[in-house]
């Protein structure tokens, strides 16, 4: 089925200047991955974010899989991490070596608080994962990270949907042991793509990183003084903590570093205009109190989504009236983890999470896109109040 407005699975166009960029790359970039251009937007990214150690990856989910990683789980680790997300949130934490337990969210926010994950906490508990979900920066993270450092588990921070989202100047990606960020297709900026970035604290992970993301490769050790040295690299197992960690092959292309220096500048833009519309809806729907946004007109939210519980159980007669009857594709998202059955099927599936289950049963989220004209933005925003009053 066709849509007057589609829940895109793309985020923004691109500007002339951009595409000029990705021409100049293609023609410039010597070697075509691992260059120039990956060490200066890895430089930006760090200094846009505030940190210190940043590496472009080619997507989130690598990100997510060398956090998990870098914690060197052991038999019995558990992790904490909402069932409330996407999936790759979770899987890399199981699939090196740890088993989840599922933090609720809170009714309003719609990410984990501090009660929340305290309740997950076992003697077993190695990492918490948590989610800024919908572009929505978690309000105490601060006191979250402050936790996790006090009883050294390692924190990773999903950045995924939120990035350039802040509390007192201080970014989210920069509270934990690791932040992890997404330029994926449906991301406010995108790599064409593809594309990520781990950042991270400590040194001893940012020395042996290279090595991890691209196939153990270091430079030789030793002056190179006859052509004949052996390869043009040297390969090596990284260590950590007295333990080798099999490197794999992650990187990011030239290409998109190189697009990917530019779109910084203007992610602030993006966020701005999408927090302008956001916030510009949700007034405009005042009166109809059967739908709950998150209202954040400050820099805690780049309204990546916008999404509301709809309330008294109309969600499903909503969404049906808005697709039937205005060819607008709303749709329900983060189907709570423990309910898959990827996740039945490794043992996963039990979860005490009242505040996930009813606001999935109950949440709607709005095509919400930057390509969007503002004919369309009008539309959706006078079929959405024209639906609100038939129901
Ligand atoms: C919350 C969250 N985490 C992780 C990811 C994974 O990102 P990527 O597609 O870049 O691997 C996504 C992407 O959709 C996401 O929304």
């Amino acid at each position: 089925m066709s849509y007057k407005i589609p829940f895109s699975g793309r985020a923004h166009k691109y500007t002339d200047d951009e595409k000029e960029i990705i021409l100049k790359a293609i023609d410039d970039a010597v070697p075509l991955t691992q260059g120039r251009y990956q060490k200066e937007f890895e430089e930006k990214f760090a200094s846009y974010i505030g940190t210190k150690y940043a590496f472009a990856l080619n997507n989130a989910t690598a990100a997510l899989e060398l956090s998990a990683q870098l914690c060197q789980f052991k038999d019995g680790d558990q992790f904490i991490c909402p069932s409330h997300t996407f999936t790759a949130s979770a899987y890399p934490f199981i699939k090196k070596g740890a088993r989840p337990v599922w933090a609720d969210i809170d009714k309003d926010t719609r990410v984990v608080t501090l009660e929340s994950i305290k309740r997950c906490v076992t003697k077993n508990t190695k990492a918490i994962v948590v989610v800024h979900l919908y572009g929505f920066i978690i309000p105490e993270i601060e006191d979250i990270a402050n936790f996790a450092k006090e009883n050294g588990i390692f924190l990773i921070e999903d950045v995924a949907q939120a990035m350039g989202t802040e509390i007192d100047e201080k970014k989210a990606g920069t509270f934990g042991d690791f932040g992890v960020f997404s330029f994926h297709s449906h991301k406010n900026i995108t790599t064409l793509g593809e594309g990520g970035m781990l950042i991270v604290k400590d040194k001893k992970f940012a020395d042996i990183l290279p090595m991890l993301r691209h196939n153990g490769h270091l430079a030789w050790n030793i002056q190179r003084e006859n052509y004949w040295t052996p390869a043009m690299g040297n390969v090596d197992l990284p260590q950590l903590n007295g333990e080798y960690l099999m490197p794999n092959n992650y990187c990011l292309g030239e290409v998109e570093c190189a697009l990917g220096i530019k779109l910084l500048d203007r992610l602030d833009e993006i966020n701005k205009q999408k927090r302008a519309r956001a916030i510009k809806f949700i007034n405009k729907l005042v009166q109809y109190d059967i739908l709950e946004f998150h209202k954040e007109d400050s820099l805690k939210h780049n309204y990546h989504l916008l999404v509301a519980y709809v309330k008294d159980g109309k969600r499903d007669i909503f969404m049906q009236k808005m697709s039937e009857e205005k060819s607008i594709q709303c749709v329900v998202q983060y189907y709570p983890l423990n309910r898959y059955d990827f996740y039945k099927k490794l043992g996963f599936g039990y979860a005490n999470c009242k505040n996930t289950d009813d606001f999935f049963d109950n949440m709607v989220s709005f095509p919400f896109h930057h390509m969007m004209s503002d004919d369309e933005y009008e539309y959706l925003l006078t079929s959405t109040i024209e639906v609100l009053k038939e129901i």
